[in-house]
């Protein structure tokens, strides 16, 4: 693999690959955002497989056009913050699903590039239909109808979040400094 694509997480690696939901680490210093991590919950959701590596994830949306989607990610890369959308993908072997994706801003830490990190989950077309149900001033994300839906969309948050920490928190105990 080439080393720009080879991110020396060490011991992290062991365990991001442990948790259960999907994750992922694009390179916002490299042209067009390539992702350079991927965890093993990702390849099972996807089947992707580390020869995706290099590439930006947009792959994954094949034919899908995504235009208020996409818009919102680029837009919200740009301003370097947190955001969530609806992606139609297409897995490795051609099938379909709804990726609820949750996109967070973690910044550059000295011997690594600036990072994003994504946390995925597959939307049932029940749950997609949900959220698109209530067009809301934050966004049609910010309310689901059903409270089985709500718990689930808190606990990927929670989960997105304390990705993000951990990351963050074994930067620091190896002594990686952020950058301005
Ligand atoms: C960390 C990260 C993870 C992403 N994961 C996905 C994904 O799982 N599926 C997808 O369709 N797009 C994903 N994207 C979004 C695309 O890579 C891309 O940013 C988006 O399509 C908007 O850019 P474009 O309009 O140039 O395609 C991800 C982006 C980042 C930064």
């Amino acid at each position: 693999m080439d080393d720009r694509f080879n991110l020396a997480l060490g011991s992290l690696e062991e365990t991001l690959n442990r948790v259960l939901f999907a994750l992922t680490l694009s390179n916002l210093s490299a042209e067009d955002a390539p992702l350079i991590f991927m965890n093993s919950s990702f390849k099972d959701m996807t089947g992707c497989t580390d020869a995706q590596l290099g590439q930006n994830c947009r792959f994954l949306q094949a034919e899908f056009p995504n235009y208020e989607a996409r818009a919102e990610v680029r837009l919200a890369l740009r301003e370097r913050r947190r955001t969530q959308v609806i992606l139609k993908n297409r897995r490795m072997d051609g099938s379909v699903f709804r990726n609820f994706l949750l996109l967070e801003y973690i910044g550059s830490y000295r011997g690594f590039p600036e990072l994003a990190l994504g946390t995925q989950f597959v939307l049932s077309k029940d749950e997609e239909d949900d959220l698109n149900a209530v067009p809301v001033k934050d966004g049609p994300l910010a309310q689901a109808q059903s409270a089985a839906l709500r718990v689930r969309l808190e606990r990927r948050r929670i989960a997105s979040d304390s990705a993000v920490r951990l990351l963050q928190s074994w930067c620091v105990l190896n002594e990686l400094t952020p950058e301005p």
